[in-house]
């Protein structure tokens, strides 16, 4: 024995593996030998007696993992903060280690009763004592880090596992002496692992690769210089010992049978004590309210699994199940962060979720002032396409303008402040921009679930469908359609070029003329292909008849746009008589007002053609006032930007042949949008067909 460092250890009396809490012990159950048990330990119990003082608990029988002690409680200086185990069948070990620290002299601090945290398992001293690496995400839950901060007066840095084989911190993460760290990256969330490289500098990690971690090397006990583990890859130890320490290895495959090894087993009950350095934690709590329809929406589902994946935790404080098939349901959930940082995307995508009503958070939003004309603070909160409220000067104010991906801004006038979506390229000196998440919350009515259903679009749940769906949905769209022009509403398409390859051209030039259509948006080559269809009966080149390429056929595009230019603009090449259908025609005989966004592939372009393309966003956003439908038409380009531009509330219809298009745009979490991936060319047919088919709803109801 060379220093005063001491040990816990647990002799394995009882040993064996019973049940199955991690996935290590499934298949083992009554498979591990007493006998080379008993053994393994002695000899590791031997080693370390040679470089430490080992004291030891006595091992009661029923309680099998009792051996491994780290996951007794965690011990700095005279404070334990006991362990409250996950699951059942190890929880009956804890009176057993409380004692043991009471009669030993110990402070010991007891958390709430069912906030699980497994000790020295999930909670590892920096060996130089400069702070507390603590695991969460298994077996230890978050909340209970800044109970750690608080009672050992140590800085707290959250980690988080995401592989369930290294469900403590212990198995997969070993600081060593001189900053050294032993780690498997791949067991940590991305946060986690850059938290750790912020921490320690690249020449004091030493990484260890999956056959040697799925061998608990991580797992191991360092006392100064000496570092003890289980059999390692001979590379790895070559590794260790060449930053300066002496690997002693001794077999604990027994061990390995419940999920542990050489660390797991023992818990050092001496750890360094740095007066100097204070209890600091970065962990964050919030409570959140979710109103609606949470469970057969599925909300509630969306939105835990939101926390977890990135990187929090919740506890469901209250949940108010609403009992009739129309009564919706109310949750209180606190989440949990490890950082300001993660709690600021947690709650904005949330947000985003639309479920979520930030409760009436008792602060103020939070502003800073714009100092470059066009440029935002860095922290800019990101609105949202639902109606947002910002609480200023303890009034909530009403953004104007609600679009999504874009800053507020807020400017004082006399009638009190303003609060308004503004691009970034409009901000000015003056205003003030809402930063961070908090003095926020979002307005939804929950529709009751008759409501829901008497929406035609409903059953699709922004939902993609595929062809077996096709026909279906086209029947609601129609009767929507119909519905919206009946009583005066708006509906804007946009469409991309593929309308007129398709064939579809002549099908939208019909939803136009009848009154379909209050506005089209789109780029130079809709308008094109659309006029070079009716004038020379091809697109880009192909004949729309027979389907074959044309002679010469890629030059009359560029014609068609030369004619147009001659003409100078689409509207006088139709007075003239030269164009004489199509899509193009039917806007302007029907006074349909098209904007033609430019592009840096555009040929021509056409005189139409908005080339400058910040007035092309703000007509396009004028055309979206008031809309009530979106038909987007295989165009992802023009649709994404219009889905940008518009509110919640608004329905969308999307329709491309490519799935990632649809899924990209219909995924606004609400069920106002929809998907349908199908050919355009067909969509439109078998809409016009359904229209003509339909009587008025209106009608047929007087
Ligand atoms: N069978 C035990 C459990 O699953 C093994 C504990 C290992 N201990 C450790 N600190 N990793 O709880």
């Amino acid at each position: 024995m060379t220093s005063r460092i001491r040990f816990l250890m647990c002799a394995p009396n009882h040993y064996d593996v019973d049940y199955v809490i991690n996935p290590w012990m499934e298949g083992n159950i009554h498979k591990s030998s007493r006998e080379r048990a008993v053994e393994q330990w002695h000899k590791l119990h031997e080693t370390i007696k040679e470089y430490a003082i080992v004291d030891l608990v006595t091992p009661e029988k029923g309680w099998p993992d009792m051996v491994f002690t780290a996951n007794a409680g965690l011990v700095l200086g005279n404070n334990v903060v006991l362990s409250r185990f996950l699951h059942k069948e190890r929880q009956g070990e804890e009176p057993y280690f409380q004692k043991w620290f009471e009669e030993n002299g110990y402070t010991v601090h007891l958390l709430p009763q069912d906030l699980p945290f497994e000790g020295a398992g999930d909670a590892l001293l920096d060996r130089e004592g400069r702070w507390l690496w603590a695991g969460y995400g298994f077996r230890s839950e978050l909340d209970s880090h800044p109970y750690l901060a608080k009672w050992l007066d140590v800085e707290v840095l959250s980690l988080r596992l995401i592989d369930d084989r290294f469900y403590h911190l212990d198995t997969c993460f070993c600081p060593l002496s001189n900053g050294y760290l032993l780690y498997y990256p791949p067991a940590f969330d991305s946060y986690s692992n850059r938290l750790i490289e912020m921490r320690v500098a690249p020449e004091k990690r030493i990484v260890v690769l999956e056959p040697d971690a799925v061998n608990f090397a991580c797992n191991a006990v360092n006392v100064d210089h000496i570092v003890i583990m289980n059999k390692i890859s001979e590379k790895l130890k070559a590794q260790i010992a060449e930053v300066g320490f002496q690997v002693i290895e001794t077999p604990l495959t027994e061990f390995l049978k419940a999920g542990g090894a050489a660390k797991c087993l023992t818990l050092r009950s001496t750890e360094p004590l740095r007066e100097e350095l204070h209890g600091n934690v970065t962990v964050e709590s919030r409570v959140l309210c979710m109103k609606g329809h949470l469970l057969d929406a599925g909300l509630i589902n969306r939105a835990l699994d939101l926390i977890v994946d990135n990187g929090g935790s919740f506890q469901v404080l209250n949940f108010d199940l609403g009992e009739q098939r129309q009564s919706t349901s109310a949750a209180e959930v606190k989440v949990s962060a490890p950082s300001h940082e993660v709690m600021e995307e947690i709650i904005s995508q949330l947000i985003e979720l639309g479920a979520v009503d930030l409760p009436e958070d008792e602060r103020d939003a939070q502003l800073e002032p714009v100092t470059i004309a066009g440029v935002a603070p860095d922290d800019f909160y990101v609105s949202t396409i639902y109606p947002t409220e910002v609480r200023i000067n303890g009034k909530w104010v009403r953004v104007e303008k609600q679009r999504m991906d874009v800053p507020i801004a807020i400017t004082e006038t006399s009638y009190g402040p303003t609060a308004m979506c503004k691009m970034l390229r409009e901000l000015v000196l003056g205003d003030q921009v809402v930063v961070d998440v908090q003095g926020l919350r979002t307005i939804r009515k929950p529709e009751s679930r008759e409501q829901r259903s008497a929406q035609e679009f409903s059953f699709m749940s922004s939902g993609v469908s595929s062809e077996r769906r096709v026909e279906l949905i086209v029947e609601q769209v129609a009767w929507e359609l119909r519905k919206i022009r009946d009583s005066g509403g708006k509906v804007v398409v946009t469409a991309g070029p593929v309308v007129i390859h398709t064939g579809g051209g002549q099908h939208l030039a019909q939803l136009i003329r009848e009154g379909y259509v209050q506005a089209l948006l789109g780029g130079n080559a809709i308008a094109v292909h659309d006029m070079e269809q009716s004038l020379m009966g091809t697109s880009l080149g192909v004949d729309m008849k027979r389907g074959v390429a044309v002679r010469g056929g890629h030059r009359h595009h560029l014609k068609l746009i030369n004619t147009v230019r001659r003409h100078g603009s689409i509207a006088k090449t139709v007075e003239a008589g030269v164009i004489k259908s199509g899509v193009m025609y039917e806007c302007v005989k029907n006074n349909v007002p098209f904007i033609l966004a430019g592009s840096i592939r555009d040929d021509g372009p056409l005189p139409d053609t908005q080339m400058d393309l910040i007035k092309a966003q703000t007509e396009y956003a004028q055309q979206l006032q008031g809309v009530e439908m979106v038909l987007m038409l295989s165009s992802m380009l023009h649709s994404i930007g219009v889905g940008n531009m518009t509110p919640a509330g608004v329905r969308m219809v999307c329709v491309d042949i490519n799935p990632a298009v649809v899924t990209k745009l219909s995924d606004r979490g609400s069920i106002e949008s929809i998907g349908v991936v199908t050919d355009v060319g067909l969509f439109l047919s078998l809409l016009v067909q359904q229209l003509d088919q339909l009587t008025s709803p209106y009608t047929t109801m007087l």
